[in-house]
Protein backbone atom coordinates (compact mmCIF):
# COMPACT_ATOMS: atom_id res chain seq x y z
CA UNK A 1 0.00 0.00 0.00
CA UNK A 2 1.61 3.21 -1.14
CA UNK A 3 -0.38 6.62 -0.25
CA UNK A 4 1.20 9.91 -2.18
CA UNK A 5 -0.30 13.31 -1.03
CA UNK A 6 0.17 16.71 -2.18
CA UNK A 7 0.84 19.93 -0.32
CA UNK A 8 2.02 23.40 -1.73
CA UNK A 9 0.76 26.26 0.65
CA UNK A 10 0.81 26.98 4.01
CA UNK A 11 -2.40 25.79 5.87
CA UNK A 12 -1.91 22.67 3.67
CA UNK A 13 1.07 21.87 6.45
CA UNK A 14 -1.01 22.10 9.13
CA UNK A 15 -3.43 19.83 7.42
CA UNK A 16 -1.15 17.15 6.67
CA UNK A 17 1.13 16.85 9.45
CA UNK A 18 -1.48 14.35 11.60
CA UNK A 19 -1.89 12.36 8.43
CA UNK A 20 2.00 12.16 8.21
CA UNK A 21 2.03 10.63 11.83
CA UNK A 22 -0.78 8.10 11.63
CA UNK A 23 0.92 6.99 8.72
CA UNK A 24 4.35 6.16 10.15
CA UNK A 25 2.71 5.43 13.20
CA UNK A 26 0.92 2.72 10.65
CA UNK A 27 3.82 1.97 8.66
CA UNK A 28 2.27 3.09 5.59
CA UNK A 29 4.07 3.58 2.74
CA UNK A 30 3.81 7.08 2.02
CA UNK A 31 5.54 9.81 -0.31
CA UNK A 32 4.97 13.72 0.23
CA UNK A 33 5.45 15.90 -2.65
CA UNK A 34 5.58 19.27 -1.80
CA UNK A 35 4.80 22.05 -5.36
CA UNK A 36 6.26 25.03 -4.40
CA UNK A 37 3.45 27.19 -4.22
CA UNK A 38 5.00 28.53 -0.90
CA UNK A 39 8.17 28.62 -0.90
CA UNK A 40 9.37 31.86 1.84
CA UNK A 41 11.34 29.96 5.08
CA UNK A 42 8.79 31.54 7.01
CA UNK A 43 5.46 30.42 4.65
CA UNK A 44 6.86 27.04 4.38
CA UNK A 45 9.85 25.33 6.06
CA UNK A 46 9.39 27.30 9.64
CA UNK A 47 6.28 24.84 9.39
CA UNK A 48 7.98 21.31 8.77
CA UNK A 49 10.41 22.13 11.66
CA UNK A 50 7.68 22.67 13.90
CA UNK A 51 5.40 20.70 12.70
CA UNK A 52 8.13 17.77 12.95
CA UNK A 53 7.03 17.01 8.66
CA UNK A 54 10.10 14.83 7.35
CA UNK A 55 11.56 16.82 4.50
CA UNK A 56 9.39 16.10 1.15
CA UNK A 57 10.74 13.54 -1.37
CA UNK A 58 9.82 15.34 -3.94
CA UNK A 59 9.49 19.68 -4.32
CA UNK A 60 8.05 20.48 -7.94
CA UNK A 61 9.49 24.18 -7.19
CA UNK A 62 6.68 25.90 -9.54
CA UNK A 63 6.71 29.21 -7.06
CA UNK A 64 4.22 32.25 -7.81
CA UNK A 65 2.22 33.41 -10.90
CA UNK A 66 -1.40 33.65 -11.78
CA UNK A 67 -3.81 30.28 -11.03
CA UNK A 68 -3.71 29.10 -14.63
CA UNK A 69 0.46 29.28 -14.29
CA UNK A 70 0.64 27.84 -11.38
CA UNK A 71 -2.17 24.66 -11.86
CA UNK A 72 -0.47 24.50 -15.41
CA UNK A 73 3.20 23.93 -14.32
CA UNK A 74 2.07 21.74 -11.26
CA UNK A 75 0.10 19.56 -13.52
CA UNK A 76 3.06 19.02 -16.59
CA UNK A 77 5.46 18.38 -13.08
CA UNK A 78 3.24 15.96 -11.20
CA UNK A 79 2.29 13.73 -14.53
CA UNK A 80 6.35 12.32 -14.10
CA UNK A 81 6.41 11.95 -10.22
CA UNK A 82 2.87 10.11 -10.17
CA UNK A 83 3.45 8.09 -13.47
CA UNK A 84 7.20 6.82 -11.76
CA UNK A 85 5.64 6.48 -7.88
CA UNK A 86 2.40 4.44 -9.16
CA UNK A 87 0.63 5.33 -5.63
CA UNK A 88 -2.65 3.57 -4.45
CA UNK A 89 -4.16 6.51 -3.88
CA UNK A 90 -3.44 10.38 -3.76
CA UNK A 91 -4.39 12.27 -0.64
CA UNK A 92 -4.79 16.87 -1.19
CA UNK A 93 -6.33 18.80 1.58
CA UNK A 94 -7.79 22.24 1.58
CA UNK A 95 -8.53 23.54 -1.62
CA UNK A 96 -5.36 26.29 -2.91
CA UNK A 97 -4.47 25.86 -6.41
CA UNK A 98 -2.11 22.87 -5.36
CA UNK A 99 -4.87 20.69 -4.62
CA UNK A 100 -7.28 21.44 -7.25
CA UNK A 101 -3.89 20.80 -9.95
CA UNK A 102 -2.92 17.60 -7.36
CA UNK A 103 -6.53 16.06 -8.02
CA UNK A 104 -6.64 16.65 -11.51
CA UNK A 105 -3.45 14.80 -12.41
CA UNK A 106 -4.00 11.85 -10.15
CA UNK A 107 -7.54 11.40 -11.56
CA UNK A 108 -6.19 11.96 -15.64
CA UNK A 109 -3.29 8.98 -15.16
CA UNK A 110 -6.63 6.64 -13.16
CA UNK A 111 -5.14 6.81 -9.44
CA UNK A 112 -8.10 7.53 -7.23
CA UNK A 113 -8.35 10.72 -5.50
CA UNK A 114 -9.25 11.40 -1.56
CA UNK A 115 -10.35 14.99 -0.44
CA UNK A 116 -9.34 16.19 3.06
CA UNK A 117 -11.65 18.86 3.97
CA UNK A 118 -14.19 18.04 1.45
CA UNK A 119 -17.79 19.92 0.55
CA UNK A 120 -16.85 23.46 1.82
CA UNK A 121 -19.20 26.02 0.31
CA UNK A 122 -18.80 29.55 0.25
CA UNK A 123 -21.49 29.52 -3.34
CA UNK A 124 -18.96 32.37 -4.00
CA UNK A 125 -17.88 31.71 -7.59
CA UNK A 126 -15.90 34.89 -7.74
CA UNK A 127 -13.10 33.21 -5.20
CA UNK A 128 -10.57 31.29 -6.62
CA UNK A 129 -10.99 28.61 -3.42
CA UNK A 130 -14.54 27.98 -4.22
CA UNK A 131 -13.33 26.59 -7.57
CA UNK A 132 -10.60 24.37 -6.38
CA UNK A 133 -13.14 23.04 -3.70
CA UNK A 134 -15.88 22.13 -5.93
CA UNK A 135 -13.58 20.81 -8.69
CA UNK A 136 -11.88 19.17 -6.51
CA UNK A 137 -14.41 17.28 -4.88
CA UNK A 138 -16.17 15.92 -8.40
CA UNK A 139 -13.14 14.10 -9.08
CA UNK A 140 -12.36 12.85 -5.78
CA UNK A 141 -13.59 9.15 -5.23
CA UNK A 142 -13.31 9.44 -0.77
CA UNK A 143 -14.46 13.03 0.61
CA UNK A 144 -13.75 13.48 3.93
CA UNK A 145 -15.70 16.31 6.08
CA UNK A 146 -14.87 18.68 8.88
CA UNK A 147 -18.74 19.73 9.49
CA UNK A 148 -22.29 18.79 8.30
CA UNK A 149 -23.41 21.47 6.19
CA UNK A 150 -20.08 19.97 3.83
CA UNK A 151 -22.02 16.47 3.91
CA UNK A 152 -25.21 18.45 2.98
CA UNK A 153 -23.37 20.32 0.50
CA UNK A 154 -22.16 16.83 -1.16
CA UNK A 155 -25.11 15.29 -0.91
CA UNK A 156 -27.00 18.23 -2.92
CA UNK A 157 -24.96 17.90 -5.68
CA UNK A 158 -26.14 14.59 -6.73
CA UNK A 159 -22.33 12.66 -4.46
CA UNK A 160 -23.64 9.53 -3.17
CA UNK A 161 -23.62 9.10 0.77
CA UNK A 162 -21.34 5.89 0.76
CA UNK A 163 -18.46 8.52 -0.82
CA UNK A 164 -18.86 10.96 2.21
CA UNK A 165 -17.09 10.11 5.48
CA UNK A 166 -17.41 12.59 7.83
CA UNK A 167 -14.37 12.75 10.04
CA UNK A 168 -13.96 15.92 12.08
CA UNK A 169 -11.31 18.49 11.75
CA UNK A 170 -7.26 17.33 11.17
CA UNK A 171 -6.31 21.01 11.16
CA UNK A 172 -7.93 21.48 14.72
CA UNK A 173 -6.11 17.82 15.07
CA UNK A 174 -2.69 19.97 14.89
CA UNK A 175 -3.74 22.48 17.19
CA UNK A 176 -4.49 20.14 19.86
CA UNK A 177 -1.73 18.29 19.62
CA UNK A 178 0.92 21.47 19.92
CA UNK A 179 -1.58 23.70 22.38
CA UNK A 180 0.97 22.95 25.16
CA UNK A 181 4.00 23.50 23.48
CA UNK A 182 2.64 27.13 21.91
CA UNK A 183 2.07 28.50 25.25
CA UNK A 184 5.85 28.47 26.29
CA UNK A 185 6.04 30.64 22.85
CA UNK A 186 8.10 34.44 23.86
CA UNK A 187 6.12 35.91 21.61
CA UNK A 188 4.04 38.03 24.22
CA UNK A 189 6.79 39.08 25.17
CA UNK A 190 8.72 39.84 22.42
CA UNK A 191 5.72 41.67 20.73
CA UNK A 192 5.38 43.80 24.55
CA UNK A 193 2.18 42.60 24.81
CA UNK A 194 -0.48 41.21 27.88
CA UNK A 195 -2.45 38.35 27.97
CA UNK A 196 -6.35 39.17 26.65
CA UNK A 197 -4.98 42.93 26.26
CA UNK A 198 -4.73 42.95 22.28
CA UNK A 199 -6.20 41.90 19.08
CA UNK A 200 -4.73 40.04 15.99
CA UNK A 201 -5.16 40.75 12.27
CA UNK A 202 -4.81 38.89 9.51
CA UNK A 203 -5.50 39.59 5.78
CA UNK A 204 -4.93 37.95 2.26
CA UNK A 205 -7.63 37.23 0.42
CA UNK A 206 -7.61 39.18 -3.49
CA UNK A 207 -10.88 40.46 -2.86
CA UNK A 208 -9.61 42.18 0.47
CA UNK A 209 -5.85 43.04 -0.82
CA UNK A 210 -5.79 43.14 -4.43
CA UNK A 211 -7.41 46.60 -5.28
CA UNK A 212 -6.36 50.02 -3.78
CA UNK A 213 -9.94 50.63 -2.77
CA UNK A 214 -10.78 47.47 -0.42
CA UNK A 215 -7.50 47.34 1.05
CA UNK A 216 -7.62 50.94 1.80
CA UNK A 217 -11.37 50.56 3.21
CA UNK A 218 -9.99 47.52 5.75
CA UNK A 219 -7.26 49.42 6.41
CA UNK A 220 -9.45 52.39 7.70
CA UNK A 221 -11.48 49.92 10.10
CA UNK A 222 -8.41 48.93 11.39
CA UNK A 223 -7.07 52.45 12.33
CA UNK A 224 -10.06 52.91 14.31
CA UNK A 225 -10.27 49.79 15.93
CA UNK A 226 -6.23 50.15 17.26
CA UNK A 227 -7.59 53.37 18.68
CA UNK A 228 -9.34 50.80 21.09
CA UNK A 229 -6.90 47.97 21.25
CA UNK A 230 -3.28 47.25 20.59
CA UNK A 231 -3.62 45.36 17.00
CA UNK A 232 -0.75 43.06 15.40
CA UNK A 233 -1.15 42.05 12.33
CA UNK A 234 1.42 39.76 10.67
CA UNK A 235 1.57 40.53 6.94
CA UNK A 236 1.06 37.75 4.40
CA UNK A 237 3.61 38.63 1.60
CA UNK A 238 0.74 39.12 -0.33
CA UNK A 239 -0.88 41.72 1.38
CA UNK A 240 3.00 43.77 2.15
CA UNK A 241 3.23 43.73 -1.76
CA UNK A 242 -0.26 45.18 -1.96
CA UNK A 243 0.17 47.77 0.58
CA UNK A 244 3.65 48.51 -1.07
CA UNK A 245 1.84 48.79 -4.44
CA UNK A 246 -1.18 50.77 -3.60
CA UNK A 247 0.95 53.81 -1.60
CA UNK A 248 -0.51 52.70 1.88
CA UNK A 249 2.47 52.39 3.83
CA UNK A 250 2.40 56.22 5.49
CA UNK A 251 -1.16 55.37 6.25
CA UNK A 252 -0.22 51.97 8.21
CA UNK A 253 3.09 53.67 9.22
CA UNK A 254 0.82 56.41 11.15
CA UNK A 255 -1.03 53.78 13.35
CA UNK A 256 0.79 53.71 16.86
CA UNK A 257 -1.16 51.24 18.05
CA UNK A 258 -0.47 48.80 15.29
CA UNK A 259 2.02 46.47 15.12
CA UNK A 260 3.27 44.41 11.74
CA UNK A 261 5.13 41.33 11.91
CA UNK A 262 6.72 39.17 8.84
CA UNK A 263 4.85 35.96 8.94
CA UNK A 264 5.12 34.21 12.01
CA UNK A 265 5.62 30.41 12.87
CA UNK A 266 2.74 28.13 14.21
CA UNK A 267 3.64 28.14 17.35
CA UNK A 268 4.12 31.69 17.95
CA UNK A 269 0.82 32.42 15.87
CA UNK A 270 -0.95 29.80 17.89
CA UNK A 271 0.15 31.13 21.15
CA UNK A 272 -0.62 35.03 20.16
CA UNK A 273 -4.64 33.77 18.91
CA UNK A 274 -4.66 31.72 21.68
CA UNK A 275 -4.08 34.73 24.40
CA UNK A 276 -6.01 37.37 22.08
CA UNK A 277 -9.20 39.19 23.10
CA UNK A 278 -10.22 38.90 19.44
CA UNK A 279 -8.88 37.65 15.95
CA UNK A 280 -10.10 39.94 12.72
CA UNK A 281 -9.34 37.74 9.81
CA UNK A 282 -10.21 36.99 5.90
CA UNK A 283 -8.74 33.66 6.51
CA UNK A 284 -10.63 30.12 6.20
CA UNK A 285 -8.54 27.99 8.74
CA UNK A 286 -8.13 31.07 11.17
CA UNK A 287 -12.21 31.09 11.83
CA UNK A 288 -12.04 27.29 12.82
CA UNK A 289 -8.70 27.77 15.09
CA UNK A 290 -10.37 30.81 17.27
CA UNK A 291 -13.72 28.38 17.32
CA UNK A 292 -11.44 25.55 18.66
CA UNK A 293 -9.43 28.17 21.26
CA UNK A 294 -13.03 30.05 22.09
CA UNK A 295 -11.49 33.58 21.22
CA UNK A 296 -14.02 35.73 19.08
CA UNK A 297 -13.37 35.67 15.63
CA UNK A 298 -14.42 38.49 12.82
CA UNK A 299 -14.61 37.52 9.51
CA UNK A 300 -13.77 40.18 7.14
CA UNK A 301 -15.74 38.89 4.56
CA UNK A 302 -18.88 38.99 2.81
CA UNK A 303 -19.35 34.68 3.19
CA UNK A 304 -17.92 31.84 4.96
CA UNK A 305 -17.51 28.34 3.95
CA UNK A 306 -17.16 27.18 7.26
CA UNK A 307 -20.87 28.25 8.62
CA UNK A 308 -20.00 25.65 12.00
CA UNK A 309 -17.95 28.34 12.90
CA UNK A 310 -21.19 30.89 13.37
CA UNK A 311 -23.51 27.86 14.68
CA UNK A 312 -21.06 26.48 16.67
CA UNK A 313 -17.92 28.51 17.40
CA UNK A 314 -16.99 31.93 18.44
CA UNK A 315 -17.06 33.58 14.79
CA UNK A 316 -19.08 36.36 13.60
CA UNK A 317 -19.74 37.20 9.76
CA UNK A 318 -20.81 40.83 9.67
CA UNK A 319 -20.74 43.08 6.51
CA UNK A 320 -17.96 44.92 5.48
CA UNK A 321 -19.39 47.93 6.62
CA UNK A 322 -17.08 50.31 8.69
CA UNK A 323 -19.79 50.83 11.46
CA UNK A 324 -20.82 46.97 11.53
CA UNK A 325 -17.63 46.01 12.23
CA UNK A 326 -16.58 48.25 14.58
CA UNK A 327 -19.50 47.50 16.67
CA UNK A 328 -18.91 44.08 16.27
CA UNK A 329 -15.40 44.11 17.51
CA UNK A 330 -16.66 46.07 20.32
CA UNK A 331 -19.27 43.84 21.51
CA UNK A 332 -16.87 40.79 21.05
CA UNK A 333 -14.55 42.85 23.10
CA UNK A 334 -17.27 43.29 26.32
CA UNK A 335 -18.25 40.84 28.57
CA UNK A 336 -21.13 39.96 25.77
CA UNK A 337 -18.98 38.17 23.78
CA UNK A 338 -20.49 35.20 21.59
CA UNK A 339 -20.14 31.70 24.10
CA UNK A 340 -18.78 29.18 21.51
CA UNK A 341 -18.52 25.40 21.85
CA UNK A 342 -16.39 22.85 20.14
CA UNK A 343 -17.86 21.56 16.73
CA UNK A 344 -19.01 17.59 16.29
CA UNK A 345 -16.03 15.66 16.04
CA UNK A 346 -13.21 18.29 16.61
CA UNK A 347 -11.50 16.49 19.11
CA UNK A 348 -8.32 15.55 17.54
CA UNK A 349 -9.02 12.05 16.06
CA UNK A 350 -9.85 13.54 12.46
CA UNK A 351 -6.53 11.87 11.30
CA UNK A 352 -6.62 8.57 12.87
CA UNK A 353 -9.92 8.13 11.13
CA UNK A 354 -9.17 9.29 8.12
CA UNK A 355 -5.81 6.42 7.88
CA UNK A 356 -8.48 4.12 9.11
CA UNK A 357 -10.57 4.71 6.03
CA UNK A 358 -8.25 4.64 3.62
CA UNK A 359 -6.68 1.46 4.84
CA UNK A 360 -9.82 -0.46 4.26
CA UNK A 361 -10.49 1.27 0.75
CA UNK A 362 -7.13 0.33 -0.79
CA UNK A 363 -7.06 -3.34 0.99
C1 LIG B 1 -2.80 30.84 -1.25
C2 LIG B 1 -4.15 30.16 -1.51
C3 LIG B 1 -5.14 30.59 -0.44
C4 LIG B 1 -4.60 30.32 0.94
C5 LIG B 1 -3.26 31.00 1.09
C6 LIG B 1 -2.63 30.74 2.42
C7 LIG B 1 -4.74 29.69 -3.86
C8 LIG B 1 -5.63 30.12 -4.94
N1 LIG B 1 -4.69 30.54 -2.80
O1 LIG B 1 -2.99 32.23 -1.38
O2 LIG B 1 -6.34 29.88 -0.61
O3 LIG B 1 -5.51 30.80 1.90
O4 LIG B 1 -2.37 30.50 0.06
O5 LIG B 1 -1.52 31.56 2.63
O6 LIG B 1 -4.10 28.66 -3.92
N2 LIG B 1 4.52 34.82 -1.99
C9 LIG B 1 5.76 34.99 -1.44
N3 LIG B 1 6.31 33.92 -0.80
C10 LIG B 1 5.72 32.72 -0.70
C11 LIG B 1 4.45 32.56 -1.28
C12 LIG B 1 3.85 33.62 -1.90
O7 LIG B 1 6.34 36.07 -1.52
O8 LIG B 1 6.29 31.80 -0.09
C13 LIG B 1 3.86 35.98 -2.63
C14 LIG B 1 4.09 36.03 -4.12
O9 LIG B 1 4.22 37.35 -4.47
C15 LIG B 1 2.80 35.47 -4.67
C16 LIG B 1 1.77 35.93 -3.65
O10 LIG B 1 2.48 35.90 -2.40
O11 LIG B 1 2.54 35.95 -5.95
C17 LIG B 1 0.55 35.07 -3.55
O12 LIG B 1 0.90 33.68 -3.36
P1 LIG B 1 -0.09 32.55 -3.90
O13 LIG B 1 0.45 31.21 -3.54
O14 LIG B 1 -0.39 32.79 -5.36
O15 LIG B 1 -1.45 32.83 -3.15
P2 LIG B 1 -1.76 33.19 -1.63
O16 LIG B 1 -2.27 34.57 -1.59
O17 LIG B 1 -0.62 32.84 -0.74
Amino acid sequence: MKILSIVGTRPNFMKIAPLVREFRKRRIRHVLVHTGQHYDREMSQLFFDQLQLPKPDVNLGIGSGTVVEQVGRILIALEKVLTDEKPDIVVVVGDVNSTFAGAFAAKQLGIPVAHVEAGLRSFDWSMPEEINRVLTDRISGYLFTTEESANRNLLNEGRSRKDIHFVGNVMIDTLLAHRREAASSTILQRLHLSGKGYGVLTLHRPSNVDTKKSLASVISIIGELQKAIPIVFPIHPRTRRSIQSFGLGPVVGKMKNLTLTPPLGYLDFLCLMDNARIVLTDSGGIQEETTALGVPCITLRKNTERPVTLSHGTNLLVSMKKGKILAAARKAMSHHQKAGRMPPLWDGKAARRIVQLLKQFIQ
